[in-house]
């Protein structure tokens, strides 16, 4: 696929040259959510469509920085243009990893202060709207506030991003919206409707909540996931909203990994995979917001040693509010972990190019939180997942994943969400997932969802032809 590589020849995929459009991007401030969006922007821009990212210098500067995948990365600042906008300083405390709650409620400061958005937004939406014919406005669910000042531009329309799952989407919707409807009740079974205790903190409930006052009126609703994933689900949300187009235009990410021209710069894991072999070796890693207390890193560094598997484990810290400003906390391996399986693992301390790592033929399975970006990053390159979620959505899509969707198993069960997960659990699920005929058969089915999925990017595929059929529609 060289759908990055047309960008080059400065034409879009479809020859279209629209300068009087643009787009401006509204993150979250949250890595996975500023790293989905800064993805589309690339999408997006492919078309020959200005976009304009907006966010925080800091933000901007982290989401660039992670961001990987593409051909050519210093290309993407042709047609995107980034804006950073000031809000008022805030704090950017470290994580504490014996909460019994795992969502980053360490980063309530930051959230908080992004509402401080409104007005630079604003400004920054008039002025382009003066010069551009219309103003398309993607924002983050989570900005509703911060784009209130749509509503009173009239050449500008917003489609709001949900940076979760179409089946996260639409159960969160089916709770809230719709009471009972019998149809859609006979087609979730109770056991894929993960309880949300422990998934957000009460503060963060709030915030949500004082939002929904600006929740006004979306032209559409844009998912990063494939009808070939979540058809099912995009169906229901569709019956559910009749009034809104929904838009089904992922994997963001993209979905072949260039060609390795050189071996300079490339990562040591890397390197490090190529001497495995084909299938034989689990990514572990646990996403940018959740810390994990020492007793749980003992047993998981025990439970892989006797498993006996290969793998590459990240083990960092979560993020704070601000990346660059602050010590960066290293969590403690137990002592002679590393000398003792020095021949079959490896721990990675700093950021881990996690897209290059599950495209390698030797990555034959993924221990992950099942953020949505890592889920549709694995989804996408065909590698199964053993799932543990912590906190947000990552429940729903861990239910998605091994129950629905049937790519992966579980090793973190969220009913006991409060206890440790122990050696012997985490032994059992490496073996079974990486040396069993059942984690083969998971293997076979995540092998072909990814070889499909890769292909609804290609002209003529699913994910292409929405995403084709959406820049028409704002282009229009
Ligand atoms: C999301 O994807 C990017 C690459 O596309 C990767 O670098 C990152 O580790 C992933 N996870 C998060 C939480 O951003
Ligand atoms: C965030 O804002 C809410 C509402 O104003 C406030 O109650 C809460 O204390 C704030 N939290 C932090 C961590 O600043
Ligand atoms: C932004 O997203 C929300 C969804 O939370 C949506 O309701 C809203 O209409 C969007 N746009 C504006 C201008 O508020």
């Amino acid at each position: 696929m060289a759908n990055h590589q047309h960008r080059q020849s400065g034409r879009g995929i479809n020859g279209l040259h629209q300068t009087d459009v643009v787009v401006v991007m509204v993150p979250f401030p949250a890595q996975g959510h500023l790293n989905q969006l800064l993805h589309l922007s690339h999408l997006i821009s492919a078309y020959n469509v200005p976009v304009h990212y907006v966010s925080t210098a800091i933000h901007n500067r982290q989401a660039m920085l992670r961001f990987h995948g593409w051909d050519h990365p210093n290309s993407v600042s042709n047609n995107i243009q980034f804006h950073d906008l000031t809000i008022p300083s805030f704090l950017s405390p470290h994580p504490n990893p014996n909460a019994p709650n795992k969502f980053p409620s360490h980063l309530q400061p930051l959230f908080n202060a992004s509402l401080h958005l409104r007005d630079p937004v604003a400004t920054l939406l008039r002025e382009l709207s003066s010069n551009a014919r219309r103003v398309i406005v993607i924002n983050d669910s989570l900005m509703a506030y911060v784009v209130q000042d749509v509503v009173s531009i009239p050449n500008a329309e917003s489609y709001a991003f949900h940076a979760i799952s179409a089946f996260g989407c639409f159960l969160f919707y089916w709770r809230n919206r719709l009471g009972n409807p019998s149809e859609e009740n006979a087609k979730i079974p109770k056991d894929i409707n993960p309880s949300l205790e422990g998934c957000f903190t009460a503060e963060f409930w709030d915030f949500i909540a004082s939002q929904r006052q600006f929740q006004k009126r979306c032209s559409g609703r844009l998912y990063d996931t494939c009808r070939i994933i979540e058809g099912t689900f995009m169906d229901l949300i569709e019956k559910m909203e009749r009034d809104k187009k929904q838009w089904a235009i992922g994997p963001f990410n993209p979905v072949r990994m260039p060609e390795e021209k050189s071996s300079t710069g490339r990562h040591k894991c890397l390197e490090w995979l190529d001497k495995q072999a084909p299938n034989s070796v689990i990514y572990v890693s646990f996403g940018t917001t959740t810390a994990m207390e020492d007793e749980q890193i003992k047993e998981l560094a025990n439970g892989l040693e006797r498993s006996e598997q290969k793998f590459i484990w990240v083990l960092r810290d979560a993020d704070i509010g601000d990346v660059f400003n602050g010590e960066v906390k290293k969590p403690e391996i137990p002592k002679g972990f590393e000398e003792r399986v020095e021949d079959r693992g490896m721990v990675v301390r700093d950021w881990a190019p996690q897209l290059e790592i599950l495209s390698h033929p030797s990555t034959g399975g993924f221990m992950s939180h099942c953020g949505w970006n890592s889920s549709m990053e694995s989804i996408t390159m065909g590698v199964p997942i053993a799932a543990w979620p912590m906190a947000s959505d990552q429940p729903t899509n861990a239910v998605l994943i091994t129950k629905v969707l049937k790519v992966g198993i579980i090793v973190k069960d969220w009913s006991r969400r409060d206890q440790i997960v122990m050696s012997t659990t985490i032994e059992n699920a490496v073996k079974m997932l990486m040396a069993s005929k059942e984690g083969d058969e998971i293997r076979n089915r995540a092998v072909d969802l990814g070889g499909a999925v890769r292909g609804s990017m290609d002209k003529g595929g699913v994910s292409r032809m929405e995403l084709d059929s959406f820049v028409a529609h704002i282009t229009r």
